[in-house]
């Protein structure tokens, strides 16, 4: 498909300056203004100078395996700096060339070599090996070297995890076991106490067919959270919990709303933040785009957790401010602009809709001449966070093949619809922002960001539709909500 480079010049210019809020789905950019790419990744607490340290996959258009693991730092969780690869890839090496899968990378600090250990899924191109990788650095920000690449207790291994008990600091390594018929298990497996080597099974969830497995964990419970196997679409994630990490673990149960395919993520990590006033627990997830897999974002989403009722869940916020200090989470508060106070042209149009709060969604937006136009936009003159609500019916269902929706004989299914988003008329070249506006489903009701530069006083937001690779729909519109600036 043809990429939409313009796109981006005008958020270059607007998002450099340091980001205190975490916006799920949003373009996370870094001090430097660039894509924050580390991907499936992990975060280490640095433990002398507090600091956060996120490792991901490096991932660019035409090379999105084997790119290394890029390293970022941040005080907030909000604001990144990027230190580049703390792993780098070796071009002829057995294990980590650019030609090899170097995945769901977790780095922890073991005292005993007094060095940071880093771990990984190590693969050939095929996911043939199944294999854990292992490299250490006496700094955290690497450079990481290579020690080599395993396979845990003699068996397979695909999606890494690492967890590590706050109670003891105990290490375990997480890991689906791959897709072979006699396999599909996660494994959860206690490392020895330097993090050099695997110790035993701990506990085995045995034939779920899981992955992408993460722990939680509170004073009185352990949830283990994993995802189904659907590749890189997104599926209902799910919760476990035990008292203890050997079992008994309880029934997997779904962590976010049916429909929403836990926000269009999948998981892969969890922060336990112990703040001064709470502990709050953050679900690091991604969102893999199948069709641009180096432009995936990140849900990044509070865990609300209810001990009585042993449950757990994901809950949503468009925009949230995290106080490291005290562990408080604050929604931010935005004004409404309902589908009722939007105009249409060409063949756009209100329709009735028992899902929508205004009883009305906006409808048939395509291309740049079916638009809906919403007025009198509040602004500040200082770029701020609008988030659109939407739905997009082009939904996979639980098919596992486009078109294997339950709902939809023979349809084509697409991972995505792509918005225009117009700011007063200026058309101009940088001037169209693109919103990727991903399946939900009928009445699903998600909604995506965009950080806009809204004039100070009234303005007008046209929103229209883009080429996918398939058709230049938008998506429905609920209405937008527009958010203060960031101070
Ligand atoms: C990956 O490894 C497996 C097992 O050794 C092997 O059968 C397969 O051919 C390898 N794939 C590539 C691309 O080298
Ligand atoms: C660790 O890496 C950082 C850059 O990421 C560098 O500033 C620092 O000097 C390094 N420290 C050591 C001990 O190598
Ligand atoms: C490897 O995993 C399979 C499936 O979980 C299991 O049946 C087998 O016992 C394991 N082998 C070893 C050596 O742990
Ligand atoms: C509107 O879309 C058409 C076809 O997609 C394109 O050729 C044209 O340049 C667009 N017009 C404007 C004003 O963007
Ligand atoms: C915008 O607001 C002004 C007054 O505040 C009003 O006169 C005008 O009709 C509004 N425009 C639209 C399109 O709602």
């Amino acid at each position: 498909m043809v990429r939409l480079h313009f796109t981006y010049y005008l958020l270059a210019t607007t998002t450099s300056a340091a980001a205190k809020w975490i916006v799920p789905g949003a373009r996370w950019r870094d001090t430097d203004g660039a894509l924050v790419n580390a991907h499936a990744g992990s975060v280490t607490v640095d433990q002398e100078s507090g600091r956060f340290f996120l490792f991901g996959e490096y991932k660019v258009q035409g090379q999105v395996e084997g790119g290394g693991v890029a390293v970022y730092s941040s005080e907030d969780l909000a604001t990144w700096e990027a230190h580049g690869l703390a792993l780098e890839p070796i071009q002829g090496h057995p294990y980590i060339s650019p030609q090899h899968i170097i995945q769901r990378p977790k780095v922890v600090y073991s005292p005993g070599t007094e060095k940071y250990h880093m771990w990984w899924h190590a693969d050939n191109s095929t996911y043939g090996r199944l294999l854990q990788g292992f490299a250490h650095s006496p700094n955290i920000t690497g450079p990481y070297t290579f020690v080599s690449a395993t396979a845990p207790l003699g068996n397979w291994s695909q999606d890494f995890g690492l967890f590590t008990d706050y109670k003891d600091g105990k290490s375990y390594a997480l890991y689906s076991n791959g897709d072979r018929k006699e396999a599909r298990d996660v494994y959860l497996t206690s490392f020895n106490d330097e993090v050099t080597a695997l110790e035993e099974v701990v506990h085995r969830f045995d034939k779920y067919d899981l992955e992408a497995p993460t722990i939680v964990q509170t004073e009185k419970s352990y949830f283990a959270l994993m995802s189904h196997k659907t590749g890189y679409r997104p599926n209902n994630v799910v919760a476990f919990r035990a008292d203890s990490l050997s079992g008994p673990w309880s029934q997997p149960f779904i962590v976010a709303p049916l429909g929403t395919r836990t926000f269009n993520s999948q998981s892969g990590f969890s922060l336990r933040i112990q703040g001064t006033k709470q502990t709050t627990h953050l679900y690091l997830g991604d969102q893999w785009d199948a069709n641009s897999l180096w432009e995936s974002r990140y849900i990044w989403l509070p865990i609300s957790i209810d001990e009585e009722k042993k449950s757990l869940e994901v809950v949503w916020h468009d925009v949230y401010d995290l106080n490291i200090q005290t562990g408080e989470i604050s929604p931010i508060q935005g004004t409404y602009y309902p589908a009722t106070s939007a105009t249409t042209s060409g063949s756009a149009f209100h329709q009735e809709s028992s899902f929508s709060p205004s009883g009305t969604i906006l409808t048939a937006i395509r291309g740049n001449t079916s638009t809906a136009t919403f007025h009198n936009i509040t602004g500040t003159g200082t770029p701020q966070w609008v988030s659109f609500q939407y739905q997009n019916t082009d939904d996979m269902g639980f098919g596992d093949q486009p078109g294997g929706s339950p709902d939809r004989i023979g349809g084509s299914w697409q991972l995505r619809r792509i918005a225009s988003v117009v700011v007063n008329g200026r058309a101009g070249e940088g001037e169209v922002q693109s919103l990727y506006l991903r399946d939900t489903h009928k009445g699903v009701v998600l909604s995506a960001p965009l950080l806009l530069a809204l004039e100070k006083g009234e303005n007008r937001l046209e929103v229209g539709g883009l080429w996918n690779g398939w058709d230049d729909r938008g998506a429905d519109l609920v209405g937008v909500v527009v958010y203060p600036p960031e101070e």
